[in-house]
């Protein structure tokens, strides 16, 4: 039924006029009932479509909701994003994009929630993860890669988080390295990637991706931290449109990474949104720390730090924390 859903609404959305319910029916190769019954259930979840005897049906208004078939009738995508699975509820997206990876999902199968109860962030913490405010989706990609390089795939979900927020919503987000996606200081989105390996070969990746979208109230201890699009725009968003380009300009980066398994076709869109470029960085390393100056990334996503001396370092994302001299970024 879902997937019935999804292509009715895609067919609605590609019109703007009225679609007759014969139209739909050949289009769909389903019968009046079914098309009748799913307009029906998509009516009761909150979709305005008009029914007018002898000319059809039209798609008046739609919910924000980041449903499975909202999210497929909206993406334009040829693979990622394409096979949606959603949950009102679920534990992480992660852990279950894993249990869906061992089930055999294909690559390119989204896991969404529209809340987590156990939102997971790096290193161990939580990511708060309240209804019908933000984006909570994990990506399950099984890409013919080292599982050393999968580190890279956090810095491109970073850059298209950054890339479709421009596209859906118009606001010019920077990066901290690596993939900390940032609007005026503050964080709007955390990237959680994960590996399964298998006798030295990538079995599945899935990246975990929570972007702030409408939430406009932040717990005390994040204020300074986090915002939303929102907060920073003045006005609501509809979550599945920058849900859709953040995954359509991921697609789009994930084909040029793959094409040589490193990130020197995007280090230089990469650089040109990265917040640290030319400032100076503080270098946390298990055996203390050191300042320099950030000179954007290379083509494995490591920073270029160059030190007083003169002397430049690549610094690896796994190694070391890097925090600005004056502020969180
Ligand atoms: C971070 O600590 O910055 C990473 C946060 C990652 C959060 C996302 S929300 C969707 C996915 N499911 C999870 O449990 N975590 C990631």
């Amino acid at each position: 039924m879902e997937k019935t859903k999804s292509r009715i609404l895609k067919a609605l959305r590609q019109r703007e006029d009225y679609l007759s319910g014969q139209e739909l029916c050949q289009q769909l190769g389903i019968s009046r009932t079914a098309v009748w019954k799913n307009i029906k259930a998509l009516q009761g979840e909150g979709y305005e479509i008009e029914a007018v005897q002898n000319r059809g049906y039209r798609l008046k208004t739609v919910p924000d909701v980041i449903s499975a078939p909202e999210l497929e009738s909206t993406v334009n995508s040829r693979w990622v994003g394409k096979n949606v699975r959603f949950k009102y509820e679920t534990d992480s997206t992660n852990l279950w994009a894993k249990q869906l990876a061992e089930e055999g999902a294909p690559s390119g199968t989204l896991a969404v929630a529209e809340r987590q109860i156990k939102g997971r962030g790096r290193r161990g913490r939580v990511w708060e993860s309240p209804e019908g405010e933000n984006i909570y989706m994990t990506l399950l990609l099984r890409p013919e890669i080292r599982p050393q390089d999968a580190p890279m795939i956090t810095l491109i979900m970073g850059l298209s988080v950054a890339q479709g927020v421009e596209k859906a919503a118009g606001l010019r987000p920077g990066i901290k390295w690596p993939n900390d996606v940032v609007l005026d200081g503050r964080k709007i989105c955390g990237i959680l990637t994960e590996m399964s390996v298998q006798a030295e070969y990538m079995d599945y990746v899935v990246v975990g991706t929570g972007i702030n979208v409408n939430q406009t109230e932040f717990p005390p201890e994040l204020l300074d931290k986090a915002t939303s699009l929102c907060q920073q725009a003045g006005r609501r968003f509809r979550r599945v449109e920058v849900a859709a380009a953040v995954l359509e300009a991921f697609e789009r980066n994930l084909e040029i990474f793959l094409k040589t398994c490193d990130l020197s076709g995007l280090q230089e869109e990469y650089n040109r949104v990265l917040l640290n470029l030319d400032q100076e960085v503080r270098i946390l390393e298990k055996t203390g720390e050191r300042t320099g100056i950030a000179r954007g990334i290379n083509s494995q996503g490591e920073l270029l730090v160059e030190y007083p001396g003169g002397e430049t370092e690549a610094v690896f994302a796994g190694e070391v924390s890097v925090r600005g001299l004056y502020s969180y970024v």
